[in-house]
């Protein structure tokens, strides 16, 4: 589905939210890893998705934590179409709109907000939303969301919390975020409901700053092979 068919009226039927939601969670389960993007300057965005592709992670989760978000999903969805962007820290429908209307294919919540998730299933649009307990996972189940972002992972109690949380929600898949990097990525892809874990370590602000872009090829290039390694299925 392009971004384009987001637009008014052409998407958002449920036929069309479900086939979009499948496509995209096929997708995870290949990545395995979710790069999320905060962006100071705008044109640091082709290189930044570039330095991904390079290195086997054709993602971008672009944070709406910096005004450059909606200018730098546009500058990568023109001109990396290899790489699938997206926006992250999606507060409200506005910035939502803003995200659709730059070309991002999906949307990552880090709480569950039901005016953005009544806006994503208007449009039919993926959206992970975050949870971090039973009673928010039963919320995003009784609006036909099963693909969540447990966040933040690490400080909420890690690998053995997801673990008990994920036990009650057999068909639920999690993609775990904050706190995740080299060390713990394998333990948390080891667990069968987690589908792909998202992290900023191979595209850490500072390294973007500096235009350290081969950097970021390499610990992108690192986490592809951490994450093939756990899940050589997906490969
Ligand atoms: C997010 O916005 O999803 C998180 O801040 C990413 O967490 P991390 O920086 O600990 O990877």
């Amino acid at each position: 589905m392009a971004a384009s068919d987001f637009e008014n009226g052409r998407a958002g039927s449920s036929a069309s939210t479900a086939a979009a939601a499948l496509d995209f969670e096929r997708f995870l389960a290949r990545l395995l890893v979710v790069p999320v993007v905060e962006i100071a300057r705008v044109q640091d965005a082709v290189p930044l998705a570039r330095a991904l592709l390079e290195g086997g992670l054709p993602c971008a989760e672009i944070t709406f934590r910096t005004a450059s978000a909606a200018q730098a999903i546009e500058a990568i969805a023109t001109s990396v179409p290899e790489i699938r962007v997206g926006a992250g820290t999606v507060l409200d429908p506005s910035q939502a709109q803003a995200a659709l209307d730059a070309g991002a294919s999906f949307l990552v919540a880090p709480g569950f907000d039901p005016a953005v998730v009544e806006f994503a299933l208007a449009h039919g649009v993926p959206l992970v939303p975050g949870v971090c307990t039973p009673t928010e996972v039963g919320m995003a189940l009784a609006r036909g969301l099963s693909l969540l972002k447990l966040f933040p992972a690490e400080a909420a109690g890690g690998v053995g919390y997801l673990k008990a949380l994920a036990a009650p929600f057999g068909d639920v898949r999690f993609v775990p975020t904050g706190g995740i990097g080299p060390d713990n990525l394998a333990a948390y892809l080891a667990i069968r409901q987690v589908i792909a874990c998202g992290g900023s370590w191979m595209v850490k602000k500072d390294l973007i700053a500096a235009g350290a872009f081969d950097t970021i090829r390499e610990l992108a290039a690192q986490a592809r092979t951490i994450a093939d390694a756990a899940r050589p299925a997906a490969t």
